[in-house]
């Protein structure tokens, strides 16, 4: 497994396995890998012959008071995991090679963006699909591979694909969860134990709000009543949203008559903003 930090060495190496004939895979991620990003590489090496994992927080989709100074990264670690699943090359860029100081282009979107996360975190959005749009360039891959536990930004990075014809296909994948049900995150590290325990409001929420659906539950504020009694019940839990949307204009909807995705974000003691979701359709039933 190679490495390497500039845009030209990737260009070179995926040139060179194109010649061959070989698939490409690409996992782009933030670093600081856990059992999540494992899947995902996974996933990558069954359905491409090379796989290769970006590792770049990106400052772009980072706004003033986030944690990007504070954003947990171990590239030896890293790349231990990459290689016990059989990655080929690592794309670890520092800031300048992604962006120069003229840099001035960016991928904006509408609709999709404007709700949960898009509205507490109003740059976000269009620092992700830029990168996002670079590292597709960059790396011309056939398959991106993505967790669902970003319900919005999958959704976002499978529209932006579609409507600027981006040549490669996105691929979703589930949520890994700890055993105790909290949905695997690098943020979860900012949590001592006790704000740990607390955490798990998040994914009890989530399986109460499923239950209730899959049990025909279509009033999209009753969900969300429930959901919310029950993050309350935890004093170190702040809630930033608990949303019912549409699965794929991400838009909030009363009645639940389509494939949606109810996500919620909630900050646990003001020092880890968590994220969760689960995906339902009435047609699944
Ligand atoms: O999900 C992430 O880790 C990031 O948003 C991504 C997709 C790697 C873009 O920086």
């Amino acid at each position: 497994m190679k490495i390497v930090s500039t845009v030209n060495e990737v260009r070179e190496q995926v040139k060179a396995w194109k010649k061959e004939g070989l698939s490409v895979g690409l996992v782009p991620t933030m670093g600081y890998l856990h059992e999540g990003h494992a899947s995902l590489m996974k996933k990558a090496t069954e359905q491409c012959d090379k796989v290769v994992v970006s590792i770049f927080v990106n400052p772009m989709q980072f706004g003033p008071n986030e944690d990007l100074d504070s954003y947990p990264r171990d590239l030896d670690k890293d790349a231990a995991l990459c290689e016990s699943i059989g990655v080929n090359l690592i794309f670890h860029p520092e800031a300048e090679e992604m962006y120069s100081p003229q840099f001035c282009s960016y991928v904006d979107m509408n609709v999709l963006t404007e709700d949960l996360c898009g509205k507490s975190r109003p740059v976000h959005f269009r620092g992700v699909c830029t990168v996002c749009n670079k590292l597709f360039n960059i790396v011309q891959p056939n398959k991106a591979f993505f967790g669902q536990k970003d319900a919005q930004q999958l959704a976002i990075i499978k529209r932006m694909v579609e409507d600027l014809n981006m040549d490669l296909e996105i691929v979703g994948c589930p949520i890994i969860r700890e055993e105790d049900g909290l949905a695997k995150s690098s943020r979860n590290t900012y949590l001592n134990e006790e704000e740990r325990k607390a955490a798990l409001v998040l994914s009890q929420s989530i399986f109460l709000g499923q239950k209730m659906a899959e049990d025909g539950e279509t009033d999209a504020k009753k969900i969300i009543a429930a959901m919310t009694e029950k993050i309350e019940t935890e004093p170190m839990a702040r809630i930033d949203y608990v949303k019912v949307v549409d699965g794929l204009t991400m838009q909030p909807i009363d009645v639940i008559d389509r494939p949606i995705v109810t996500a919620i974000a909630v900050y646990i003691n003001e020092k880890a903003r968590l994220i969760d979701n689960f995906h339902y359709s009435p047609e699944m039933q």
